[in-house]
């Protein structure tokens, strides 16, 4: 199948669809997207305008999806999650935790391998971006006496601490929702199956084992830091239709801030993972 691929700077692809059948049809144009993901970390759509049953089908396509039958969930395409910040949703404050750099699944022992995110009302187009850098590339820019320092070290993550960072003063049912997933320990540099390496960071991250608790806390805002200076990150600016896929294994992201009232709605789909952080 034939996509026109224009590369993002300073990471990132966008891709062009002719064909919207053959993608959402086509096994072989499933196998190109995963190449693409894989060697470009994000790819952007634009104005693709998927449905709820086309980005199911598509999703199921790429590989297995996460599904679930719970809040925010679809009934009819239960890998379907409704991103929206008013309160109405009951979502609120654990949706505050996407606006700080993160990856999806983090207290997960393999983490989803893609996420895929259509947008879907966009009130306003100047607020709201998605932002986006690569951990690889971040664990490249490493000095080789930090690659060495750094080879061994873990670091603890935690829901309920990402969810206090964003919302000081969180309910009872966010706490009790953050704290259902128990803190994980992840290794500071992740070795993938490729042979590439990545850095570990998000949010979630709050202290390093066996570090000083404060010295472990200065070293992760360092890196992230470092990660996420501006000219490291791509920043998606939102039209109604765009779909947009990362690598959840070596990109972080965040949203900006943007009205919570502003009706903003964004349909997410997870694909489940293949690889354990190592
Ligand atoms: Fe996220």
């Amino acid at each position: 199948m034939h996509f026109t691929v224009n590369q993002l700077e300073p990471i990132g692809a966008e891709i062009i669809v002719e064909d919207l059948d053959a993608l959402l049809g086509d096994v072989d144009a499933a196998e190109q997207i995963l190449d693409l993901l894989d060697k470009n970390g994000v790819l952007v759509f634009p104005q693709i305008n998927l449905d709820d049953a086309q980005q199911a089908a598509f999703c199921r396509h790429l590989g297995e999806t996460v599904k679930k039958d719970q809040k925010g969930w679809s009934k009819e395409f239960p890998e379907i999650f409704t991103i929206a910040m008013d309160e109405g949703r009951k979502a609120g404050a654990y949706m505050k935790g996407s606006l700080a750099w993160h990856f999806d699944g983090p207290t997960s022992d393999v983490l989803p391998k893609a996420t895929i995110l259509t947008g879907r009302v966009i009130p306003d187009p100047t607020e709201g971006h998605t932002e986006f850098t690569s951990t690889y590339a971040a664990y490249d820019r490493l000095s080789d006496e930090e690659k060495e320092r750094f080879a061994n070290l873990k670091v603890w993550h935690s829901l309920e601490v990402s969810l206090r960072r964003s919302e000081p003063n969180p309910t009872d049912e966010d706490v009790t929702r953050a704290q259902a997933e128990p803190p994980k320990l992840h290794p500071l540099v992740w070795t993938h199956r490729s042979g590439r390496k990545s850095l570990v960071l998000g949010n979630t991250a709050l202290s390093v084992e066996g570090m000083d608790e404060g010295e472990g806390a200065a070293l992760l805002d360092e890196l992230m830091d470092r990660a996420t200076r501006p000219e490291h990150v791509y920043s998606h600016t939102w039209t109604v239709g765009d779909m947009v896929i990362w690598d959840n294994r070596g990109v972080i992201h965040r949203a900006m801030p943007y009205g919570e009232d502003s009706g903003r709605e964004m349909h997410r789909c997870t694909l489940v993972g293949d690889e354990a952080i190592q």
